[in-house]
């Protein structure tokens, strides 16, 4: 977890005078928005992040398309995407190499903010960190509907395209969502969720599905540390059964790889079949 650029002086000195006049308060608040929307702010959970993203290029490539019109100046409501598919599919991990992709490669947004959204508990906990982070503490202004508020309010009000994702949207019982999703704003909205359902509540999808043969396999040789086997050698065709037994998801690809190389070099692709059926 990292913020880039960090508020140089705390709004804390501001709203400590605040405490207990709830007009004045509001009105620091007011004042701390404006304040906090001329920082930067980039903060992911980088350690989920996998150290060799593999494939998924057409899927980045539509992402990019999709929120390219984001721009400050002419941008009055965000724009929403939400990634749906089963777990382990790989949402989680394109969202993170976006993240990287969008702010540090093409950089097209300066800062970049990340929810927890598997319960409304958990978007109002990343919504107090993302304040608190912003420079309210604690102490300050206390309550954590105040620290939502405040920080819905900064994005609205944010200088330059900002990108929020709301990763784990997959509670149907969580309803409510969208009163956490910044109305106004230069923002693009990145969800990821099991349910189909999500669709209800952004304004484009995509369906991810598992990967194709060769992201497969390049996975799978990448994770489990051995050579990419040649293009139509015995091993490649070993790699390809491995991966279609496991129905090309990425998650158990990870983990058959993961396995492998455990091994040091005990297990091919053809003796993990063999354990395998
Ligand atoms: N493109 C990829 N490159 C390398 N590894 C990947 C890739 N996609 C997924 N993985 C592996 O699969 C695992 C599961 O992926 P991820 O957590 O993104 O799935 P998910 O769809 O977000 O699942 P959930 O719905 O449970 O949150 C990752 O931890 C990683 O090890
Ligand atoms: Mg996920």
């Amino acid at each position: 977890m990292q913020t880039l650029v960090p508020l140089q002086e705390p709004l804390r000195d501001q709203l400590q005078v605040g405490l207990g006049h709830k007009g004045k308060e509001s009105r620091l608040i007011r004042s701390a928005t404006q304040k906090a929307r001329s920082s930067q702010y980039y903060q992911i959970p980088r350690e989920r992040k996998v150290k060799k993203f593999v494939g998924r290029r057409d899927i980045l490539a539509k992402i990019n398309t999709i929120f390219t019109p984001v721009r400050s100046d002419s941008q009055q409501y965000p724009t929403s995407l939400a990634l749906i598919g089963m777990g382990g599919i790989g949402k989680t991990q394109i969202v993170l190499e976006y993240c990287h992709q969008a702010h540090f490669v093409e950089k097209h947004f300066t800062s970049v903010f990340w929810v927890n959204a598997h319960s409304k508990d958990a978007v109002i906990n990343s919504l107090v960190r993302i304040a608190d982070n912003l420079g309210i503490q604690a102490s300050d202004v206390g309550n954590a509907d105040q620290k939502v508020n405040f920080v819905l309010e900064t994005w609205t009000n944010w200088h330059s395209p900002y990108l929020v994702i709301y990763d784990n949207f997959d509670d149907p019982e969580f309803q409510d969502i969208q009163t956490f999703i910044p109305p106004f704003g230069p923002g693009a909205i990145l969800l990821t969720s099991r349910l189909r359902g999500a669709v209800d509540v952004v304004d484009h999808s995509i369906d991810i599905s598992v990967m194709a043969e060769d992201e497969a396999v390049d996975l799978l040789t990448s994770r489990s540390g051995l050579q990419r086997p040649a293009t139509g050698s015995p091993d490649e065709a070993d790699g390809k059964e491995v991966a279609w037994a496991l129905e090309c998801l990425p998650l158990a690809l990870d983990q058959a790889g993961a396995y492998i190389r455990s091994s040091s070099g005990n297990v091919s692709f053809k003796v993990f079949l063999d354990h395998f059926e």
